[in-house]
């Protein structure tokens, strides 16, 4: 029901950091070797591909020196066709390779963005409020992207690269070993000039990436804030200050392509210099029969192809290292743990449940304010059916005290106590499983008004999910839009009311059917007609249930069975909305507020 997350869309960023140490990529081992066929197949691919490359060598040989016979015209065909089946198996293995290590790459990394969802989904509240959710994003779209390239190209090239350059040098001794020398020498001068201006042509369009980064940034400043722009009449301004950017991408763009062209003419001087030395020492050994023509066009076939070999394997280098960060800060997220305390032996509850709720003497600040308390020692209890509100202060902690019944924190002293049994002997989806929770600004997906009822109780019926929202008096108004249940309510239900998002909250806590409430209302005031709609729904919802709730109006709590006020952190005061009246401060000045607001 929830929106597909798009990683296709995501442009793999250029500027995550790269890592230290290529073994981390040894993590990610665990998913390829789930595969063992694919694994195998790829391997072999690899290898065959590799191998038809150097074969190739030795049928250029065996076509130069034989295929040219004038007594043997059968020879040239025959070499032909070897070169051809060569070729065709190349072909071959290179598709397989292609093919295989793609659907291994892919396969390893949809199953490591699953676990890491799935990880993610397990962690306490607290890891979501010091990590931002563009880190998140980040991390399972551009570094787990970056890890299935690295996977499926560069990696198998650089194995390929390596089976090259060791079968490459090995024919080359033995083609000639003079000549390998010579190699030797000539390769190092020939490569290394190109690394060196290659590293320079891969700066520059680094640093151009980067100029093009700053426009979009600019783009959304300007765009996003078209208003200020134009009520201060900036369209100049702006104009000016884009094309400075949009000049600075010039001129870094020329300097590269410029680095660019010298490098080409680079190579090909060098290359042809290169080529040039061993054609004219190899030529003097085939004129003086040391050698045969076909050994030193075979020769000069295995030097290309390590000299290739070896250079792309240094391009490969860096991309291993960037995947590599990549990897350990996905595998970071998978290292994390919650810090909920997890039972050994989980306790199950008792069946039929009542539902009896006990909160004793309990302590908590928040982790990002471990200095600040919020609730000090904290007790009280909620029986079976009963509704019990809670009122106090802004700030004083009322939500926070639903942050803990529903674990999303554990507390610092103290327990919560379901029916007798302790939080921290429960796991936490067995707990708040019995909670339904209605907060203070209930939370819409972007999908329609029925799905967004459906997320209560995923196994409803259609018939269920419009009885909820009848009872939470929700159908009235999805029943005038367009399309009914299956109206789209816009990005994270900006089209709503705050009256009409808390019924369609009332009414997935309906269909979830818990035996305990938490309704945290909502401080924005209503208009009268929407809060005695909102009023109606919550007693179809606490009808037979334990209700505990955080009481903003009146109203409220004057329909509750006992009243618990917190101040500063502490209960000061508890009983029936009745006796309470006239014996504590807190309480009668909530009654004022509420006095003065509905006479002015
Ligand atoms: N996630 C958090 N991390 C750190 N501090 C928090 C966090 N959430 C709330 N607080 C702080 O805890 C205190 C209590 O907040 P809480 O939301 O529980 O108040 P409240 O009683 O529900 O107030 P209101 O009636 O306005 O809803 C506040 O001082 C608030 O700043
Ligand atoms: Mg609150």
């Amino acid at each position: 029901m929830l929106r597909e997350p798009s990683y296709l869309d995501s442009e793999i960023n250029q500027d995550r950091t790269p890592g230290k140490n290529p073994r981390v990529l040894e993590k990610i081992l665990p998913y390829i070797l789930a595969y063992p066929k694919s694994l195998i197949f790829s391997c072999l691919a690899i290898l065959i591909a590799s191998l038809t490359v150097l074969g190739f060598g030795t049928g250029l040989r065996y076509l130069v020196d034989y295929g040219f016979s004038e007594t043997f015209p059968f020879r040239l065909t025959g070499s032909l066709v070897t070169l051809s089946m060569i070729v065709l198996l190349m072909a071959m293995a290179s598709y397989a390779r292609l093919y295989w290590v793609s659907q291994l790459s892919e396969r390893a990394i949809a199953d490591l963005r699953k676990d890491i969802f799935s990880h993610l989904l397990k962690q306490d509240i607290s890891f979501f409020e010091s990590t931002s959710l563009g880190e998140i994003q980040s991390r399972l779209t551009t570094d787990t992207t970056l890890l299935q390239i690295v996977l499926g190209t560069s990696i198998p090239i650089a194995l390929r690269n390596i089976l090259i350059i060791s079968g490459g040098l090995v024919m080359l001794i033995l083609t000639s070993s003079i000549l390998t020398g010579i190699i030797a020498i000539v390769i190092p001068l020939v490569l290394i000039p190109i690394l060196v201006f290659g590293r320079k042509v891969q700066r520059f369009s680094r640093l151009a990436q980067d100029k093009t980064a700053d426009v979009s940034a600019s783009l959304d400043e300007t765009f996003g804030a078209i208003r200020t722009v134009l009520s201060f009449c900036r369209e100049s301004y702006m104009s000016h200050l884009f094309s400075v950017q949009v000049e600075n991408i010039y001129q870094t763009s020329i300097k590269r392509v410029q680095a660019r062209a010298r490098l080409t003419a680079l190579v090909m001087v060098l290359v042809f210099s290169g080529v040039s030395a061993v054609l004219w020492y190899g030529g003097n050994s085939v004129i003086e029969g040391q050698m045969t023509p076909g050994e030193l066009f075979a020769f000069l076939f295995y030097a290309a192809a390590v000299a290739g070999a070896a250079g792309s394997l240094s391009e490969v280098h860096g991309d291993i290292l960037r995947a590599a960060g990549g990897t350990e800060r996905i595998f970071e997220f998978l290292a994390l743990k919650s810090s909920l305390k997890m039972p050994l032996e989980p306790k199950s509850l008792p069946s039929p449940l009542q539902g009896h709720l006990q909160i004793k003497d309990l302590s908590f600040a928040y982790p990002s304010r471990p200095k600040k308390p919020i609730l000090k020692n904290v007790s009280f209890e909620v029986f079976k059916g009963e509704t019990v509100a809670l009122v106090g202060p802004s700030g004083v902690g009322k939500t926070t005290l639903f942050n803990l019944l529903m674990r999303f924190y554990d507390p610092m002293k103290g327990q919560i106590y379901i029916d007798g049994i302790p939080f921290d002997e429960l796991e936490a989806h067995v707990s708040r499983d019995l909670i339904g929770l209605v907060p203070q600004d209930p939370v819409m997906f972007t999908t329609t008004f029925y799905e967004n009822i459906r997320f209560g109780n995923l196994d409803a019926t259609k018939k269920q999910i419009i009885a909820a929202a009848k009872d939470a008096h929700a159908d009235e108004f999805i029943k005038s839009m367009p399309q009914g249940y299956h109206t789209h309510i816009g990005e994270k239900g900006v089209t709503l009311s705050g009256g009409q998002k808390q019924r369609i909250a009332i009414a997935r806590a309906i269909l979830k059917n818990p035996p305990i409430l938490l309704l945290d209302e909502a401080t924005s005031a209503l208009d009268l007609k929407s809060e005695s709609k909102v009023q109606k729904a919550l007693k179809a919802l606490k009808h037979n249930r334990t209700t505990l709730i955080i009481a903003h109006r009146l109203s409220t709590v004057q329909k509750a069975d006992r009243l618990v006020v917190l101040d500063q952190g502490k209960i000061v005061a508890v009983g029936s909305p009745k006796t309470l009246v006239g014996e504590n401060d807190v309480y009668k000045s909530l009654i004022d507020a509420h006095i003065k607001a509905a006479a002015s």
